[in-house]
């Protein structure tokens, strides 16, 4: 199991650091932009101090154009995952990636047809967004079972990076159904430290502790 962050804040990223929890990292054009950064200096920033995978996005959409955004992000260092939205102009982009031995990540994965299209194409991972589909009152996590079952029944090597994850729950239901991946937001890998009894357990402790003798 692996956890990624995703964030570009680099305070987000030093925290789960300090936890032993940046196996990577996820961006998009969202987060870069909450940074204030370039998308060239943010991405920069992050591989200075993450030696796991940094999933840097395109922006093109037509295939040639996240070819050449992807080769110049990849050159940034060796680590750089390229993440693209999964359409048909990607496909072809993720296919020629995966002849030149670039990691892609196929990214807006809102189906299992999509999962399948992106694993023939030589994507490296996907990002199904549970959060997102969760949001339109469907059931994200349904979409990860869908795709591990797939992906298992073929032996397609193609990794699962949860991804639009907004609670530990979704972290949970995930890794049950056996993800390989979760890019987790720094607010719920807090989230997931807390527990209301672990709390009360530690004041009760701390309070009889002073009955010592
Ligand atoms: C992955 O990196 C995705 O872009 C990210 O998890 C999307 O999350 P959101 O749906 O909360 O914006």
């Amino acid at each position: 199991m692996k956890i990624y962050v995703d964030s570009a804040d680099i305070s987000e990223i030093e925290a789960a650091k300090a936890l032993g929890l940046c196996d990577g990292v996820t961006t998009n054009p969202t987060l870069i932009a909450k940074t204030g950064k370039s998308m060239l200096q943010a991405i920069k920033d992050i591989c200075a101090i993450v030696e796991g995978p940094v999933h840097a996005e395109v922006l093109s959409l037509e295939e040639e154009g996240i070819f050449k955004e992807g080769l110049e992000l990849s050159k940034i260092s060796n680590n750089i995952v390229v993440k693209i939205p999964m359409c048909h102009e990607g496909l072809k982009a993720t296919k020629r990636f995966y002849d030149e031995g670039i990691d892609t990540n196929l990214t807006l994965i809102f189906s299992a047809s999509q999962a399948i299209l992106a694993a023939k194409a030589g994507a490296t991972n996907v990002c199904p967004f549970v959060g997102r589909l969760d949001d339109i009152s469907e059931t994200g996590t349904n979409l990860i079972e869908d795709i591990v079952t797939i992906y298992d029944n073929y032996e397609i090597e193609t990794k699962i990076v949860v991804a639009s994850i907004r609670s530990p729950l979704h972290v949970v239901d995930s890794a049950l159904l056996g993800a390989d991946v979760f890019t987790i937001p720094g607010k719920v890998l807090t989230q997931m430290e807390k527990h209301p009894l672990t709390d009360m357990g530690i004041a009760k402790f701390l309070e009889d502790a002073k009955k010592f003798t």
